[in-house]
């Protein structure tokens, strides 16, 4: 990942979920709709990011809209509060969709956010996204979030394969929830906390190698140098180690691999 990358999201972990600390002329919105938590970034006239919310969610699943409602309300209160918060009214949005969604899913997502005020300027494919805030143009982008594992690779700047599969964040805390014998909310809690994760990888780790298993196969056939893993579970400790020594390639995890998407599709806005 380039240093603009790795300073771009620096920024945008300051700010996110505070009140932000200047103003801009014209801003820029992305949002990313994902299945354990929606994403706002703000970014100035210059593409620095000015503000962000993060709230977690359950109205996308797998990418897809299924509480249209929940949703709305939801980013329209998180707009609300960014505008209130910079003193202006946002207004150009980009979106974000798995690779590979179809024109009525993606009308959903679309919806969504123009019924919270934004206007659409454009919608992405989530690995491009991605794949403009690391600065690269080849590779394998894998995204762990909540609900799945999505594999992207990319070349030329261009996805050439996608696949997704249903592992991610939520997994994790379910194999941990049925280990310590604990509600998935406590077991959630207990798995984010950094401090635990050192003494959680050995429950962690056949998750960790089915992730990887599922990474292996789906880049199989690909010349792939380098993967990079973005969406929140791949902040887990140790999973990077368990993915490039079984796979023999670099895996390459930015410090907040969760700001990673939501900063590419703000990116994305014209
Ligand atoms: N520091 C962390 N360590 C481990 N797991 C984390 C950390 N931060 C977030 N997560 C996990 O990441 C997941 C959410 O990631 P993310 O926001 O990328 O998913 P999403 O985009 O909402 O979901 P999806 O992409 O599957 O639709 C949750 O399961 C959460 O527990
Ligand atoms: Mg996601």
């Amino acid at each position: 990942m380039d240093l603009v990358g790795e300073k771009l999201c620096e920024k945008f972990a300051s700010c996110v979920n505070s009140r932000p600390i200047k103003r801009g002329t014209r801003y820029r919105v992305g949002v990313d709709l994902g299945t354990a938590n929606v994403v706002v970034a703000v970014l100035d006239e210059n593409g620095e990011p000015i503000a962000g919310k993060l709230k977690e969610a359950q109205v996308v699943k797998d990418g897809l809209v299924v509480d249209f409602i929940g949703a709305r309300d939801l980013l329209s209160r998180m707009i609300r509060e960014l505008s209130d918060e910079l003193e202006e009214e946002l207004v150009d949005a980009a979106c974000a969709v798995p690779p590979g969604t179809g024109i009525a899913d993606s009308k959903a997502t679309m919806y969504v956010v123009e019924a919270s005020g934004l206007e659409v300027r454009n919608i992405v494919d989530e690995p491009t996204a991605a794949a403009k805030v690391l600065g690269i143009t080849d590779g394998a982008v894998v995204d762990i979030g909540g609900g799945t594992t999505g594999i992207s690779v990319l070349k030329g700047g261009k996805v050439v394969y996608t696949a997704d599969e249903p592992t991610g964040g939520t997994h994790f805390t379910l194999v941990l929830a049925g280990h310590l014998n604990l509600p998935f909310d406590e077991a959630e809690k207990i798995k984010l906390d950094e401090k635990n994760q050192k003494r959680l990888f050995p429950i962690l780790k056949p998750t960790m190698e089915k992730v990887t298993d599922i990474t292996r196969r789906h880049i199989q056939g690909f010349d792939v140098k380098a993967i990079y893993l973005v969406g929140g579970a791949s902040a887990l400790y140790g999973l990077k180690d368990v993915m490039a020594n079984a796979l023999g390639v670099e895996v390459v995890v930015p410090k907040y691999p969760l700001y990673v998407t939501p900063l590419g599709i703000a990116l994305s806005c014209p």
